[in-house]
């Protein structure tokens, strides 16, 4: 596994890391002992930064992912969130929620000090700088190592290093989805954050698996994603078909192409694709060693200027790149 010092911090993370939302919910159903199995695997194999968040499950994705690393906790670069309400009550980037969630969150995890603390959304209705002074204040008090933003943009991303050095920005990244290289991608190079893109495998599109959405359990989140609607679904499944090809001339798998794309993005990108199946995590850990030619990668950018629908419903889209 290949490790890189996480933007300006000292945390040395695997450049594959491992996204602990779908052990709790959002796809499909979950089985904890083989989720903890897949933790374990995941450090056997040099993985070593792994992404949870106080809402994932109402809490039990911490407790599950804090249960599972307490005998390895000096192994493990633990990254969690705060910020959405419980039981979709909306946001809060409050000073005084920050504080309790991130008490919450330690209890939670069973451990002291949260390695990297992200605000999973920026709250419209309070100054940045006032959320990221309040994680800040929890850095001086030992709580927290290092500060990221979830979803922010340029403008924010400047604000908040005003206050506190911002070590990661996480967004969805990947073929499909690629907002951030607009201006957001710049600024963070301009400011040495990292990017951790979140959803690398297009919430498991890209793998080439999902051939049709009646697959997806009533309450899968996916059902409530416009790429997912059926007429853009179809379009977009022809995409993933080609893909599919590039991957088949390579000799390796699709989901191993669209992680290789985002590690050919530079040396400050650190996807987590999510998985609660120790077989697909083995898989995607290996994607590292798959190298594109400039033919390759131009071949997948041009596929990607096909996609159809937006990446979040229109509540959604209101709270991203804020
Ligand atoms: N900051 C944010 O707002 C935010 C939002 C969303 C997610 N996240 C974080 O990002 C992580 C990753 O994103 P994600 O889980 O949404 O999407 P993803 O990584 O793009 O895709 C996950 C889906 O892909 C499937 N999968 C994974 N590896 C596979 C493989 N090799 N072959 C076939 N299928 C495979 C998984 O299946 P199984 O479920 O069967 O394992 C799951 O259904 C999350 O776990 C979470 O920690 C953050």
């Amino acid at each position: 596994m290949i490790k890189r010092n996480l933007g300006n911090s000292d945390l040395n993370a695997s450049i594959i890391g491992l996204g602990c939302m779908g052990m709790s919910e959002w796809y499909g159903p979950t089985n904890d002992e083989e989720s903890i199995t897949t933790l374990h695997t995941a450090l056997n194999n040099g993985l070593n930064f792994f992404d949870t968040a106080d809402v994932y499950g109402n809490g039990h994705n911490e407790i599950l992912v804090g249960k599972a690393l307490k005998e390895r906790r000096s192994e493990a670069i633990i990254a969690t969130k705060f910020g959405f309400l419980p039981n979709e009550a909306g946001i809060s980037g409050r000073p005084e929620y920050a504080k309790s969630a991130c008490n919450a969150s330690l209890q939670r995890l069973g451990i002291d000090c949260i390695d990297l603390y992200y605000l999973h959304r920026v709250d419209p209705n309070v100054p940045v700088e006032e959320s990221v002074g309040a994680m800040a204040d929890l850095v001086k008090e030992g709580k927290v190592k290092y500060i990221g933003l979830s979803e922010a943009s340029a403008e924010s991303l400047k604000r908040a290093c005003k206050i506190h050095p911002i070590t990661a920005l996480q967004t969805e990244y990947s073929i499909w989805v690629r907002d951030i290289e607009n201006k957001i991608l710049q600024t963070c190079r301009e400011l040495n954050i990292a990017i951790v893109p979140y959803s690398p495998l297009g919430r498991g599109f890209l793998t080439g698996k999902v051939k049709d959405t009646k697959i997806f359990d009533d309450n899968d989140f996916r059902k409530k994603v416009p790429l997912f609607e059926e007429e853009n679904f179809k379009a977009n499944l022809k995409v993933v078909e080609e893909l599919e090809q590039i991957a088949g001339e390579k000799g390796c798998k699709a989901s191993q192409l669209a992680l290789a794309w985002l590690i050919e993005q530079g040396e400050d990108i650190f996807p987590i694709p999510g998985t609660k199946r120790e077989k697909y995590l083995v898989e995607n850990i290996h994607s590292i060693e798959i190298k594109l030619t400039t033919e390759e990668i131009s071949r997948i950018n041009s596929l990607a200027k096909k996609i159809k629908g937006e990446r979040k419903s229109q509540s959604g889209m209101k709270l991203v790149n804020g």
